[in-house]
């Protein structure tokens, strides 16, 4: 059986975008029963960036909670915190010793930074190392990733086939599952959703929240009585992604006719959001309000992950001249 492995960057709530371009397809994937499916939050990763312990505990649990609210099933997924296996980082440090600077110096992750070199930490650095560990350290056979994370899974590949050369035949070389973004989920202002662009819609908010953030979407000046284009219209094309056949037909028509206002079609969204995550939103709340059933599903994954890890690690000692 082959197993599929895959981090999730811990940077808060899940947006709708990455519910429906990233979330939702990832549980699917992880139901075929001809793998094994391995996902982390990679909150080592994030203290590249984060600052803040409160925060970098809330974004790991609000992860997995959005993560367990659709749907993942923790007996057939092993769902774990990248932290609760420290084993990780001894790899990372025998790996960072055998990787050639040049390799990354060279990663877009990196390079794109150059410019500014003192903003740049030495985790920053070793970034694809860490990478590499939360991979080969689980012998993962296929990795789904975005295409921005190409470059990552090739210097993961460089640095196993370089070790197999050196040491004999210890890791799996993993391949990349490049994810051709079949979903574009626009943001609030029609752009693409990205926490970076702030127009995200976060469906977990309570529901005067989410209300408002799904009035804010920006729609063109286009007075109630005059027919729309469905096409062109955020609104709309929210309530596509999420509603029925024969409502979104029904929305169509209220455009194309016209006497129906973008008031109207954002009233139906907020209503087609809370209906169509009536049962991820709550179970969503539930774990965030009991964060002992979220860390007690992350311990026993965690559980499962290490048993793997701590073997491969012995092994890893042995062959580097460490006692094991
Ligand atoms: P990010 O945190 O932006 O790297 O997003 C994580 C994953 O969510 C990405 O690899 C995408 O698969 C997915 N994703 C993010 N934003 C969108 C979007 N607006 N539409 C569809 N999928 C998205
Ligand atoms: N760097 C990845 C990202 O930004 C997250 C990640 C960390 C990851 N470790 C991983 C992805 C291992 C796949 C495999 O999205």
């Amino acid at each position: 059986m082959s197993r599929i492995l895959t981090g999730i960057q811990s940077t808060g709530v899940p947006h709708l975008g990455n519910i429906l371009g990233a979330v939702k397809p990832a549980i699917e994937m992880c139901r075929n029963p001809a793998h094994e499916a391995f996902l982390f939050i990679a909150d080592l990763h994030s203290l590249t960036t984060v600052r803040n312990a409160g925060v970098l505990r809330e974004n790991t649990y609000s992860v997995a909670a959005a993560w367990l609210a659709f749907g993942l099933d923790t007996r057939k997924t092993t769902f774990y915190r990248q932290s609760d296996v420290p084993e990780v980082c001894e790899l990372t440090w025998m790996l960072s010793c055998l990787t050639p600077y040049p390799m990354l110096a060279n990663a877009h992750s990196f390079k794109d930074k150059s410019g500014r070199l003192a903003e740049v930490n030495a985790g920053l650095f070793i970034y694809p190392v860490l990478m590499a560990a939360d991979i080969i350290l689980y012998d993962a056979d296929f990795v789904p990733v975005g295409k921005d994370q190409q470059q990552h899974l090739e210097i993961t590949r460089d640095i196993a086939m370089s070790f197999n050369r050196a040491y004999g035949d210890t890791f799996v070389v993993p391949q990349a599952t490049i994810s051709e973004q079949v979903m574009l989920v626009p943001g609030t202002d029609g752009q693409k959703m990205s926490k970076s662009y702030n127009n995200t819609i976060n469906i977990f908010l309570p529901d005067k929240e989410l209300l408002k953030v799904v009035k804010k979407i920006v729609t063109d000046a286009t007075p109630v009585e005059q027919p729309k284009d469905p096409e062109k219209c955020t609104v709309f094309k929210l309530f596509s992604l999420i509603a029925g056949k024969t409502d979104i037909e029904e929305m169509r028509q209220n455009y194309i006719r016209g006497g129906y206002g973008y008031g109207q079609a954002k009233e139906a969204l907020y209503e087609a959001i809370i209906e169509k995550f009536k049962k991820e939103r709550e179970l969503y709340n539930y774990f965030m309000r009991d964060k002992n059933e979220l860390d007690k599903k992350l311990k026993e994954g965690a559980e499962k992950a290490k048993a793997v890890a701590t073997a491969k690690l012995k092994l890893m000692r042995e062959k580097l001249g460490y006692k094991s």
